[in-house]
Order: structure tokens, then C-alpha cells, then sequence
């Protein structure tokens, strides 16, 4: 069996800058506090009509340019996203007919701020597998349209952005050398978005609730971060058939940067090995780990024949793991901030 890897990178980081300064005015929070707690300093918010495709749309062109791939020859477009332009038809499907992506399938997946994790494991599948040649994988968000601005527990952590990869086949032994996906719903109620679905569909009631922001036990998912992502890059790294030494970079989801600190110090692995760019973007949910990716690519930091490991959690709960070694620097090189 062929293994698969990444031909090509693409994000997409909206202009507009909201700083914690800005979150003074509307919340009762401080820099001091957010820098403190979670290592955010600013986070981009996309504009009024720009939707989490339109993201996808720009990160997808970047990627398919990057990777010498038109968008004709793309077999299958993967969607992960937690805030879809909504609920159907998929953002995956908007994407490819804005691409003109005529022979694609498309569709999304749905694992919160694990989606584009598990969506490149699902990639890997169809390409490994030889029933796809080329596959875009996009991890697309525009948090800012459910977040509840009054509410200082979730308002002060999440911004908007999308990253983008092309998947082709490589021989085995380079590119994916592992994934590792899971799921516990019994701490679904953890993160949530309760109402505009059929257990509670849109109502005046709903909007009056505010049932149609995200809700976040914040303790909880914190908890369960720093239990998962050790037992998910241990996982990846067995299933690779490596040791953890081995490993040149990890790309942790960008949700808190205690959390990566705590993980770090769990595996004695040290920090600098981890890969942060939180305290630009915040937490971008599925467009984190991509966005990441490619700023670590782009900086310089990700090298031919290096051991990545990537790692993300979220809501679900879900959190997904995998071990690639990278074989194809990409050939523009646009600096990365
Ligand atoms: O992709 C997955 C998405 N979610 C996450 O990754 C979230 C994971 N959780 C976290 O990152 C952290 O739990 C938070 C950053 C959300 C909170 O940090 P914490 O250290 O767990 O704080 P806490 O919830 O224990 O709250 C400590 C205090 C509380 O005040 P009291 O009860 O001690 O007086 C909160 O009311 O901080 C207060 N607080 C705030 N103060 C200023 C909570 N949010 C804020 C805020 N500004 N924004």
C-alpha cells in the first residue's frame, strides 16, 4: 500500500486585528489576565460577509498553486470546520463549486477544533488506499460569528482563519507514517453550540436563551487537554514506529499556551520543540494545526526528512494525532509573519 503526503500549503489570516485592549472594552477582562492565562495577545476577525468558505477559498487557491495542482484535478475536497456556512449544504461543496473543482467529491467533517485532523486522517485513508490522487484538505473558521461578545469565558479565546493542504500519494515509509483519532461524547456538553440543530431548532427562544452561541466549561476541556494530547503524541509516535527522540517538531493545537507547557513537561520533551504562534491568532479550532503547519514550513522550522507530529483536541469530545516526515518542502516561499 502507498502512504500519502502534503505537496502543498495555503492559509488564509483575515486583516482585521481585534487586541486584548479592544476585549477590555467589551468584556470585564484584562490583558494581563488573558496574556497570563492563555498566552493570547491578539486574534484576526474576519469581516461582516465573509463566511468560513470564503476563508477556505482563499487558503485552498494558495495551497493548489503551491502544490502545481489545478483545481480540475482535485479527486476529493475535505472540509473541516465547526462554524460551516451552515448546516447544509456543506462548506465543502460551496468550495468546490467557487474552485470549479468539476471531478471532486466534496464534503465536510465535523470535530470541532479537531476537524482538520481527523479530515487529513480521512484523506489519508482514500489516498493510501489508491481511490484518490489528490485530495484538499482544508481546516476553515470564522469563530467570531458564534461567539458571545459578553461573555468573557470563550470571547477572549478564539479568532478566525483557514489553512489549507494538497494530499498526494509518496512511497511508503515518507509523508504519514501514522494517524491516531478518538472520541469521548460523554464530555460532549463540555463545548457546544446547543440550539440551530434538531435537538433544539432556531427559535425566538433560543436567540432570547442565547442558545446559539458557543458555550464552554473552560476548567473541563483544560483538563482534558492536558490528559489527551501526551496520550495522543505517544500514540502517533508508537503507531510510526519511532521513538519520541525522534521527533523534530510537534504542531499542538493553538488553544492555550499552558496547555502546550503542560504537555511539554508531561512527555520531558523540551519546550522550544513545540511549535506556537497562539498568541497571534488565539484559538482558530479546525484552522490552528494547518495555519501552524504552514508557519512552521514557511519559517523555516519543518526541514526535508523531518519527524512532525501533530496533535489537536476539541469538542466532542475528539482529539487526533499524527507522525509525518516531511518530504516535500514546498516550493514558494512566501514569508510567514
Ligand atoms: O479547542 C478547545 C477549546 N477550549 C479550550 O482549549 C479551553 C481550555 N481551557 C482554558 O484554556 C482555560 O480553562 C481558560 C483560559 C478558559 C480559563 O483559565 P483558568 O485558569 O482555567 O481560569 P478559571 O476558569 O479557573 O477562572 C479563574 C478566574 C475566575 O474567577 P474567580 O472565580 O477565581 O474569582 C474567572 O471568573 O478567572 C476569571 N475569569 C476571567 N477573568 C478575567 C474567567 N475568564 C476571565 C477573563 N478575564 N476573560
Amino acid at each position: 500500500m502507498r502512504s500519502s503526503t502534503i505537496t502543498g500549503l495555503g492559509r488564509y489570516i483575515p486583516r482585521r486585528i481585534m487586541t486584548n485592549a479592544e476585549l477590555e472594552q467589551l468584556v470585564d477582562t484584562s490583558d494581563e489576565w488573558i496574556v497570563s492565562r492563555t498566552g493570547i495577545r491578539e486574534r484576526r476577525i474576519a469581516e461582516p460577509d465573509q463566511a468560513s468558505s470564503d476563508l477556505a477559498y482563499e487558503a485552498s487557491i494558495e495551497a493548489l498553486a503551491d502544490a502545481g495542482v489545478s483545481a480540475e484535478e482535485i479527486d476529493l475536497i475535505i472540509v473541516g470546520t465547526a462554524t460551516p456556512d451552515m448546516l447544509f449544504p456543506a462548506t465543502a461543496c460551496i468550495l468546490q463549486d467557487r474552485l470549479g473543482a468539476k471531478q471532486a467529491g466534496a464534503f465536510d467533517v465535523s470535530a470541532a477544533c479537531t476537524s482538520w485532523a481527523y479530515a487529513a486522517a480521512v484523506a489519508h485513508g482514500y489516498v493510501s488506499s489508491g481511490q484518490a490522487d489528490t485530495v484538499l484538505v482544508v481546516g476553515t473558521e470564522t469563530l467570531s460569528k458564534i461567539i458571545n461578545w459578553k461573555d468573557r469565558n470563550t470571547s477572549v479565546l478564539f479568532g478566525d482563519s483557514a489553512g489549507a493542504v494538497v494530499m498526494k500519494p509518496c512511497e511508503p515509509g515518507k509523508g504519514f507514517l501514522s494517524f491516531h483519532l478518538g472520541s469521548d461524547g460523554s464530555g460532549g456538553p463540555f463545548i457546544a453550540l446547543p440550539a440551530g440543530g434538531s435537538r433544539l431548532p432556531a427559535s425566538y427562544e433560543t436567540v432570547e436563551r442565547e442558545q446559539h452561541y458557543l458555550t464552554m466549561n473552560g476548567r473541563e476541556v483544560y483538563k482534558f487537554a492536558v490528559r489527551c494530547i501526551p496520550r495522543a503524541i505517544e500514540e502517533a509516535v508508537k503507531r510510526a514506529g519511532i521513538d519520541i527522540e525522534d521527533v523534530d517538531l510537534f504542531i499542538p493545537h493553538q488553544a492555550n499556551i499552558r496547555i502546550i507547557d503542560a504537555a511539554a513537561e508531561r512527555l520531558r520533551q523540551p519546550k522550544e520543540k513545540f511549535f506556537v504562534n497562539v498568541e497571534r491568532y488565539g484559538n482558530t479550532s479546525a484552522a490552528s494545526v494547518p495555519v501552524a503547519l504552514y508557519e512552521a514550513v514557511r519559517s523555516g522550522q519543518v526541514k526535508e526528512g523531518d519527524v512532525v507530529v501533530m496533535v489537536a483536541f476539541g469538542g466532542g469530545l475528539t482529539w487526533a494525532s499524527s507522525a509525518i516526515r516531511w518530504t516535500m518542502p514546498t516550493q514558494n516561499s512566501t514569508s510567514a509573519r
